[in-house]
């Protein structure tokens, strides 16, 4: 018996969709049979409510933790916060310290705000750029949350996110306030976003997009960007919820040397805990004294010491390029079991966090399989890999070995014609087709 999936048949009951994150559902992974629900975390190690343990080579918490589960130098730093109360009528000198951090790695910036969530971050980047350009509308490229603003482009047109997101997604609850204004261009294609430009009275002030995604830029595409920007009195807004402070410390604009107005930083920053950061030109950023941005919970200390010894562990240990040699070995493995195997794949991704795609038209359902088989050999194991600290290269091979031994099963299903799935196929993902 699965007890995590009879927990989340419970759950669904009293919690629309099971819970609070798409990425999160089991149907992302392996409808019915996934394990839902975790026991405990601990490096890269996952316990399940049957006490079953794998190795998670599905995404770290959603690519959050860089350091691996449960880091015991976070622990120990937020124990000692705990104990000095984690909320108080005052402020946390820990907020200090870390802005003073983060601006000291971009030195472009001149001021940080911080909140809890992406999202969260995405739409306070959103109202201080348009409180400082006074500009209605806005060009972007990828996924940045699912607030209003954001969705509200499949209003003026029902397809307008389906080659950033999910296709057809719908806009029932979404205000109609922002409808015409949020216009998505591509990214590698800088004519979709010169386009957006040359319609009169575009009124676009802010342009928002990942550094990178799936593929590096080509032809200086973030350079002829922020030269567009400048060109037309718009803000250029980096966001590195995901790619921040993994493939590089700091963000991938810096490597790419490429600076925006402002940045976004989630997920990684704190290692899963709840901690986003939003840095800008001075400027810029005290526009957000004339405007309300205010939160309780953003005064929250935890996340704030999270976020420090997260930043102080990278940068010492420099695990960005340790997790980077990880994920070029997990890429270089794909592709020798694909070939030994004779099976069609396609790779992606930075290479902290691989991506593999098998190359036929039923990709999804041979997905499914290999999750459905990897969770046999003891392991979370899905399209994505998120690359840590507490990965090893014995981990690594553990799992190209048995990767290896299920690809052997794909090339015979693959022959057979059949797939022999235990449930359904996995629903399709966000497709953030930023590259
Ligand atoms: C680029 C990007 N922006 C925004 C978000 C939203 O962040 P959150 O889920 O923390 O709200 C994500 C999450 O995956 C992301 O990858």
């Amino acid at each position: 018996m699965n007890k995590g999936q009879k927990l989340l048949k419970k759950a669904k009951k009293i919690i629309p969709g099971g819970n609070q994150l798409l990425s999160k559902r089991s149907e992302m992974f392996l409808p019915d049979y996934w394990p839902a629900y975790y026991k405990k975390a601990k490096g890269c190690k996952v316990w399940d409510l049957n006490n079953k343990v794998y190795y998670d080579f599905a995404g770290m918490g959603v690519t959050a933790c860089v350091l691996g589960y449960s880091d015991d130098d976070i622990n120990k730093a937020l124990i000692q916060g705990l104990k000095s109360g984690s909320m108080c009528t005052l402020n946390a000198t820990e907020e200090v310290d870390l802005a003073k951090e983060l601006l000291s790695i971009h030195k472009w910036s001149g001021m940080a705000k911080f909140c809890k969530s992406g999202g969260e971050a995405c739409m306070v980047a959103i109202r201080i750029a348009r409180a400082f350009t006074n500009k209605n509308s806005i060009a972007f490229c990828g996924y940045h949350g699912w607030h209003d603003w954001y969705l509200a482009t499949n209003m003026s047109n029902s397809k307008n996110l389906d080659k950033q997101l999910l296709p057809g997604l719908k806009t029932k609850g979404v205000s109609n306030s922002f409808k015409n204004s949020i216009k998505p261009f591509f990214y590698n294609d800088i004519n979709s976003l010169k386009k957006l430009f040359r319609k009169k009275n575009n009124n676009i002030g802010i342009i928002i997009m990942e550094p990178m995604r799936g593929v590096k830029p080509s032809n200086n595409f973030l350079k002829q960007v922020q030269s567009i920007a400048k060109k037309n009195n718009a803000l250029l807004i980096f966001d590195e919820i995901t790619s921040g402070f993994k493939d590089n410390y700091g963000g991938l604009h810096l490597k790419f040397k490429v600076n925006p107005d402002l940045a976004i930083f989630g997920k990684s920053i704190g290692n899963g805990y709840p901690i986003s950061a939003i840095i800008g030109r001075k400027e810029i950023m005290q526009v957000a004294q004339e405007t309300f941005i205010s939160s309780t919970m953003w005064t929250d200390r935890l996340g704030f010491i999270a976020a420090k010894t997260t930043l102080k562990k990278l940068k010492q240990l420099q695990i960005n390029k340790k997790i980077s040699i990880y994920g070029k070995i997990i890429k270089k493995g794909w592709r020798e079991i694909a070939k030994k195997n004779d099976i069609k794949i396609g790779i992606s991704g930075q290479d902290c966090i691989p991506v593999l795609r098998f190359d036929y038209p039923n990709n999804m359902e041979i997905l499914t399989y290999f999750t459905q088989e990897m969770l046999k050999k003891g392991f979370l194991a899905g399209s994505q890999v998120t690359t840590n600290y507490a990965y090893n290269h014995k981990i690594i091979k553990k799992y190209l070995k048995s990767a290896d031994i299920v690809f052997k099963k794909i090339r015979t299903c693959l022959e057979v014609g059949k797939f022999p799935l235990k449930g359904k196929i996995k629903h399709s993902t966000f497709r953030r087709l930023t590259g």
